[in-house]
């Protein structure tokens, strides 16, 4: 482990790169090979769309989740250190602390605290392979601490930061089921009162707000869409998507939308909870959870707003929610016009994707063509309901 200060004087080939970048730790490839076993797959405990994860002992012995960045995600050292030295200023209870990278030769590796429970997406909707019981207590903690950690970032830091990719699998847990939003490897800086040009839209489909899937519009609103969706599965112990269910069932806003409609909203709440929860709570959870998913991204209230109707602060006006943006359609219309399977959209919609698009507060434009497959494949089945 060393500061880059002293790194500065004793590596010549990273000076440059490295002035003005102060008090982020960088760690030695050969460290790192060491704490996780020369990268053994016994110690691999995760494989996302940016690269593999291993768990790892470090030097003073605290344990860390060490994220090695795959080809396609390298940047420029000097590019990368910024972004990391953002992230690693940052500290909050409910957000993953970044203890440091690697950044030696072709190798980009993020060292972040090790948390012992691992993801939302592995314990709560891992299909019962989990033997975490959440209770209905757990589960209000889990969503105001995201809610709270989503709105530090979004309003507490500046520049604003808007996450990107706020979905199960982002949310870690420690030791108490203290719920920790990781993977700032997405996370953009959003200067105040400017246009921020950014190169990328990433995130995951089922999380997606329309306007961020399909025209590349980023901001705070599109991550309050996907804290909407996570927030209703939190209470109702399900995936987003489920093509195992029956067709009206599958896309959980769909279902929730459906429910609130006929005043039935209790019929979400997670049936392995065995009626062990506070009913009135719940619906109103899952009410915020609509109010977050709305389809006018003006109409989604900010995080803040969030936290205080989740704490029972501020009430909630029913009669100003409105239907949910839904990609499902468009994913509807690719499976009725394309019945083979593409890489990159999947039917756990779990893949990440890249295009160009822009950040801002509320406008943005898209800025040229799409990259990736997945978003091409994306943005034909948009064309086609045009
Ligand atoms: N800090 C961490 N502590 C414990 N497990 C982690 C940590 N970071 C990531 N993981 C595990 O590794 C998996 C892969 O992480 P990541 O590469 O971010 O991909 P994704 O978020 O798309 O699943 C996560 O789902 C989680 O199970
Ligand atoms: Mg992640």
């Amino acid at each position: 482990m060393t500061c880059l200060s002293f790194l500065c004087g004793r590596r010549s080939n990273l000076s440059n790169e490295l002035t003005g970048v102060d008090n982020v730790t960088l760690y030695t490839y050969k460290e790192l090979k060491i704490a996780t076993n020369d990268f053994s797959p016994a110690n691999k405990i995760g494989e996302g769309g940016f690269g593999s994860v291993y768990k790892g002992k470090l030097r003073n012995g605290q344990m860390a989740a060490i994220k090695v960045l795959s080809a396609e995600s390298r940047q420029g050292v000097r590019e990368f250190l910024t972004e990391i030295q953002i992230i690693s200023d940052i500290e909050h209870e409910n957000l993953v602390k970044l203890y440091g990278c690697c950044v030696e030769a072709n190798q980009r590796i993020l060292v972040y605290n090790y948390l012992e429970n691992n993801s939302l997406a592995r314990t709560l909707l891992g299909g019962g392979h989990s033997s975490i019981y959440f209770s209905w207590q757990t589960r209000v903690k889990i969503c105001i601490g995201v809610a709270r950690g989503l709105a530090y970032l979004h309003e507490q830091v500046v520049p604003h930061i808007v996450h990107r990719d706020i979905k199960a699998s982002n949310i870690l847990l420690d030791r108490d089921l203290t719920p920790k939003i990781s993977d700032f490897g997405l996370a953009k800086l959003m200067p105040p009162n400017m246009t921020h040009v950014s190169t990328r839209v990433a995130g995951t489909i089922g999380y997606l707000a329309p306007e961020y899937a399909i025209r590349g519009q980023l901001t705070r609103r599109a991550d309050i869409y996907s804290f909407g969706v996570l927030l209703i599965e939190i209470v109702s112990g399900r995936c987003n998507t489920n093509t195992r269910l029956p067709i009206d069932e599958q896309y959980i806003l769909e279902r929730t939308w459906h429910l609130y409609e006929k005043n039935a909203l209790v019929a979400l709440v997670d049936t392995s909870l065995n009626g062990d929860f506070d009913g009135e709570r719940a619906c109103r959870f899952l009410k915020i959870g609509l109010l977050c998913t709305q389809d006018a991204p003006k109409l989604r209230p900010s995080m803040s707003s969030v936290v205080r109707m989740l704490t029972g602060e501020k009430d909630i006006d029913e009669a100003t929610i409105t239907k949910p943006g839904l990609i499902s359609d468009f994913m509807d219309l690719k499976i009725k016009n394309d019945p083979k399977p593409r890489h990159g959209i999947n039917n756990n919609m779990s893949s990440n994707f890249n295009s160009s698009g822009s950040d801002s507060l509320e406008n943005t434009t898209l800025t040229s063509a799409s990259s990736s497959q997945a978003t091409m494949t994306f943005t034909a089945v948009y064309d086609k309901s045009m």
